[in-house]
């Protein structure tokens, strides 16, 4: 059974999404990092986003592994190196590049299969696995998921301040909710939580709730 988990940065997809797999013994896999790993490889090369043959090229090279816990891009372990505010942007900007798309969706259809597993991103449950069986969508107030998004930095010894976070996460919402293939958006069978109020254990019951409730939920 396959749960998808979409919504903007902050929201919180991030922790229920992996707790919720552990908690319902499903496998847990994080698509952004895919796309930040995809951001780093082409940022490291030098390429620039708008020149398609060569962001081909070096996508015809780049293997991403996620062993949990962690992201490798070409075997080195990258999973520190793909949380900076500048990957935050690169990965939104790739993500509006439909090779960089297609060659992930694809490869997030291949771990999948044959799984139990909680899908985390923004197109999940509306373009990768449209037939989930269950399917979620996490928002929260952008005020908060910026206040989150500063704390986690604060913590990571980075130098930022809350107006630098909300500025860039406005700009990376407005480009994932308004790019032509897959953009962010609820599916229309998802499950809509707003998780500005929320502890993250009250989200966690109330997706637990939910999943249990479905009817393919034991397969
Ligand atoms: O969830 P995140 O912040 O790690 O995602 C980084 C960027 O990757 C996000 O701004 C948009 C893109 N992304 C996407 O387009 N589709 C996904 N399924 C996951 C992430």
């Amino acid at each position: 059974m396959i749960v998808t988990i979409d919504g903007p940065a902050g929201s919180g997809k991030s922790s229920a999404a992996r707790l919720l797999a552990a908690r319902l013994g499903f496998d847990y896999l994080d698509t952004g990092a895919m796309y930040r790993a995809v951001a780093l490889a082409l940022t490291r090369r030098g390429v620039d986003f708008a020149d398609l043959p060569a962001v081909e090229a070096v996508l015809a090279g780049v293997q991403i592994e996620m062993p949990p816990g962690h992201v490798f891009l070409n075997g080195e372990d990258v999973s520190g190196a793909i949380r900076s505010p500048g990957v935050s942007q690169g990965a939104s900007k790739v993500a509006v590049i439909p090779a960089v798309r297609r060659f992930l969706a694809a490869a997030q259809r291949r771990v999948a299969t044959g799984r139990s597993i909680v899908c985390e991103g923004r197109d999940q449950g509306t373009v990768v696995f449209p037939d989930a069986g269950c399917k979620f969508f996490l928002t929260a107030d952008p005020r908060v998921r910026a206040e989150r998004r500063y704390h986690e930095l604060v913590v990571k010894g980075e130098t930022v301040t809350l107006h630098d976070v909300l500025t860039a996460q406005e700009e990376r919402d407005a480009r994932d909710a308004s790019r032509e293939l897959g953009p962010m958006h609820p599916a229309d069978d998802a499950v809509i939580v707003d998780t500005t109020h929320l502890t993250t254990d009250a989200v966690l019951a109330r997706l637990e709730e939910v999943v249990r409730r479905c009817p393919t939920a034991r397969t």
